[in-house]
């Protein structure tokens, strides 16, 4: 049996408040249609359909993937109107109809909906406390499903129902063509409900599943803001809660964000308030302070990242120790052991192994070599305006303080700057260069004093 999936994703998103449309504002840094369409692709849909409608410009230029097939809703005239215009492109025998702003439903729930549908329909459905705002589910007094109907359009009676449409149904694609002609937009909100299926199946004796999930998390739709950050949290649990059950500690699972990909190996240590964004992968006995953001990184076994550090596009050698305060650009690549202390900046640069840079310093476009040690205050002048130029430190290499390197330039290896210089040639290998001018003092000279009142 073949299944089309159809992602409902036309929506306006009026309470956003937002120029983004809807199913493009971020949910772990990516948009809400992104994880929609992942969950859907793990059920192997014999083809998967995106009805979009508001915004759609743009939500088809974030998505480029060639599995997808648009369907354009020019006017949002319903949920059973948006249907109707995936109809005629229809592969399978059914079809699992999801919706672009419910993100988290989980893909054994869908495939338990799916198995559930037969040849007929099937409901993901959910009790709910307080059901307010939701299709109810009406049953007979046999207990069967035999209709649903809408808040607007219930009565007192019915609103006191507490199970409640998620929306999410499978459908047999003959149902489909049989029954979304003969929708009628005779409601409160003049549309042509895609609810309105399960009444028409039950008057001609097709059965109706409702398959309840006790997850009620994952059937959470983002309307608003509010609906957003919720999720959000959802989310980042469930992340968090992954990553403890991978033998991860993290010193509060409720104070880490992943935004992406994060893979760690064994014994891997998260203080509080780290972000991680796009790919990063933590090798074995790596320790990541309080309050770090890392973005596409990869640090290898035993790295130690203190406190407050800022790293993206780094690579980082084994053993290696980065900050407290320390920023890591793209381009940065540090070699076992290295040492990198607080406010260096390093960008564009390798770092060989056991050197150390550990305060105040800018590296960039440079590449040190092994055993150097640069000294506080260490700025490559990189960039003339135009162009960069790069910085090439030798091995065993020894910056004095407060040194300025005037790219182009090379430190020859094992030769030591003092501190102070401003090195506009190259250093020779095994020497003392100085940029020194000659130290005066001015003995008469005075300190100007302040006027007497
Ligand atoms: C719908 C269900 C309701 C259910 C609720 C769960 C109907 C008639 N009602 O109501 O029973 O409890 O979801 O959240 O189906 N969309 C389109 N084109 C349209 C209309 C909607 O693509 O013309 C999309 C929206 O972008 C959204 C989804 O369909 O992703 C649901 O639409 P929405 O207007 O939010 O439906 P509800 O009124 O909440
Ligand atoms: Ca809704």
């Amino acid at each position: 049996m073949t299944m089309d999936v159809i992602v409902l994703a036309a929506g306006k998103g009026t309470r956003m408040n937002s120029a983004l449309p809807k199913v493009l504002q971020p949910l772990a840094g990516r948009p809400l249609l992104a994880h929609v369409l992942e969950t859907a692709r793990a059920l192997q849909p014999a083809a998967l359909h995106v009805v979009v409608g508001h915004g759609m410009e743009a939500v088809r230029t974030a998505f480029d993937d060639p599995d997808l097939h648009w369907v354009e809703q020019a006017e949002q005239r319903g949920t059973g109107h948006a249907v109707a215009q995936a109809l005629p492109h229809l592969a399978g025998d059914l079809a699992l109809i999801l919706y672009g702003d419910v993100p988290l439903v989980r893909p054994q729930t869908l495939a338990g909906l799916q198995a559930a549908a037969g040849d007929g329909l099937s409901l993901l459905v959910a009790e709910r406390a307080d059901p307010g705002g939701y299709g109810r589910i009406l049953r007979n007094a046999a207990g069967q499903v035999c209709g649903i109907v809408e808040e607007r359009d219930a009565t007192q009676a019915q609103r006191a129902i507490r199970e409640v449409n998620t929306g999410l149904m499978a459908v047999s694609a003959t149902l489909l063509r049989r029954y979304l002609p003969r929708l009628q937009p005779h409601n409160a909100q003049g549309e042509y409900y895609l609810t309105d299926l399960v009444a028409l199946a039950v008057a001609d004796g097709v059965a109706v599943h409702a398959v309840r999930t006790e997850e009620h998390e994952e059937v959470l739709g983002v309307n608003d803001r509010l609906q957003l950050a919720q999720v959000e949290r959802v989310l980042q649990r469930r992340q968090a809660e992954a990553l403890l059950r991978a033998g991860v500690t993290l010193a509060d699972p409720a104070r880490l964000d992943v935004r992406g990909t994060l893979v760690c190996g064994r014994d891997v240590f998260i203080d509080v308030g780290c972000v991680f964004e796009g790919r990063v992968h933590l090798g074995d006995g790596v320790r990541i302070g309080a309050h770090g953001v890392l973005r596409d990184c990869e640090l290898a076994a035993g790295v130690d990242v203190l406190p407050f550090c800022h790293l993206d596009g780094a690579r980082v050698g084994p053993g290696a120790r980065i900050g407290p305060y320390a920023r890591l650009r793209p381009g940065a690549d540090l070699g076992p052991r290295t040492h990198i202390g607080n406010f260096v900046e390093i960008k564009q640069a390798t770092v060989g192994e056991d050197s150390k840079i550990n305060h105040l310093s800018y590296v960039g476009d440079a590449q040190v070599g092994r055993g150097v040690n640069v000294g506080a205050g260490t700025i490559t002048c990189n960039y003339d305006g135009v162009n960069k130029h790069r910085t090439v430190i030798g091995d065993g290499a020894f910056i004095g303080s407060g040194t300025e390197l005037v790219a182009p330039v090379t430190v020859g290896e094992g030769a030591t700057l003092g501190a102070g210089t401003t090195l506009r040639k190259d250093a020779p290998a095994g020497q003392l260069t100085l940029g020194a001018q000659r130290q005066v003092t001015l003995p008469h000279w005075q300190r100007p004093q302040p006027k007497p009142e």
